[in-house]
């Protein structure tokens, strides 16, 4: 029996094939995909995920979420990041995340119905607790927690969030993109009491692609093959130019592992029950705190240090030329 998940997704790059490969694993029933603002705005990641979707003919309900985090811009300050590097080739910025993939504008539209409206109207309706694969910052759950968490979490069995970073990190010197975006959202949803396995950036570096694997990838059939492997080639060319991996041509899938851990939680490793707790404000902000104490407080969630980078590459490569 097929698994019933919920996508939360910022559709950039690794989002886009995290969702080609959950709506290829037939491990996985996508009941529903929810938009947040992260890696975009909430227009240019709303549209690329229906790129994606026609992409794969998939008619699968999408549901536009927050525009904006919990609190963190009411406070500029704490939108200062650290200056970027850019890679700049021929005059023009290769990013890791383009504002619109590289597909036809689709012609469908998001649901009238909100993220939040569905996460409180129509998730305790469905028939049996549904796996919610959260992708991007937590917004729309921290939202939905805020106006009736008995309700959302009545009917969700688990979730698997990518996000944070303990040795590694990415947006600032303490945290990782995703969880830096909305801190309070993310301790929300640590505080909600549904069984949460985190991914983070520990886990996500180890478990990166070469270019081997697109190569292989562009020999596969299906239609969105070629999108994967260019998408993949082009977070390659990131990397390589501007955070190196273990090895050159390799470049991380941070939101297809996620997909990955709720169909074959072994591909992650080291990961045990933790006590996690978000940094909110000050040079901590966003920072994932896993208390490393011999005796640490009690564990709040499962929370992976490490990821078999070969499980998941063969995994990939499988679901997207299935
Ligand atoms: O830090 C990586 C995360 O931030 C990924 O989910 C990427 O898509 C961005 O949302
Ligand atoms: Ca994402």
């Amino acid at each position: 029996m097929a698994k019933k998940v919920i996508l939360d997704v910022d559709t950039g790059s690794d989002d886009a094939i995290a969702i080609l490969a959950a709506l290829a694993s037939p491990e996985l029933e996508v009941v529903a995909i929810c938009t947040v603002a992260g890696n975009k705005s909430i227009d240019k990641t709303t549209e690329n995920t229906l790129r994606v979707l026609d992409l794969f003919g998939s008619n699968v309900p999408v549901f536009r979420g927050c525009k904006e985090p919990l609190t963190k811009d009411l406070t500029p300050s704490r939108w200062e990041s650290s200056p970027r590097k850019t890679l700049i080739i021929d005059g023009e910025e290769i990013q890791i995340h383009d504002d619109y993939l590289s597909l036809p504008p689709s012609k469908r539209q998001a649901e009238t119905m909100s993220a939040v409206e569905f996460y409180l109207k129509e998730v305790p309706k469905i028939s049996e607790p549904v796996t919610i694969i959260a992708v991007g910052p937590l917004t729309n759950l921290g939202v939905a927690l805020t106006i009736d968490a008995e309700a959302l979490c009545q009917n969700v069995a688990e979730i698997y969030i990518m996000g944070g970073g303990v040795s590694i990190t990415n947006y600032s010197p303490s945290a990782e993109f995703n969880i830096w975006f909305d801190p309070e959202a993310a301790q929300k949803v640590v505080n909600c009491g549904v069984p949460t396995i985190w991914v983070p950036l520990d886990a996500t570096h180890e478990a990166y692609v070469t270019s081997a694997h697109t190569a292989r990838l562009r020999e596969g059939s299906n239609p969105w093959c070629e999108f994967a492997a260019n998408t993949i080639d082009q977070r390659i060319m990131v990397h390589d130019a501007l955070q190196p991996l273990a090895e050159p041509n390799a470049g991380t899938v941070h939101d297809a592992l996620a997909v990955c851990a709720a169909i074959k939680l072994d591909v992650l490793t080291n990961c045990f029950e933790r006590h996690l707790s978000i940094g909110i404000g000050g040079a901590a902000d966003g920072q994932t705190i896993v208390d490393p104490r011999v005796y640490p407080l009690e564990p709040n969630c499962k929370f992976a240090l490490g990821a078999d980078r070969n499980l998941f590459a063969e995994w990939l490569l499988s679901a997207l030329m299935r």
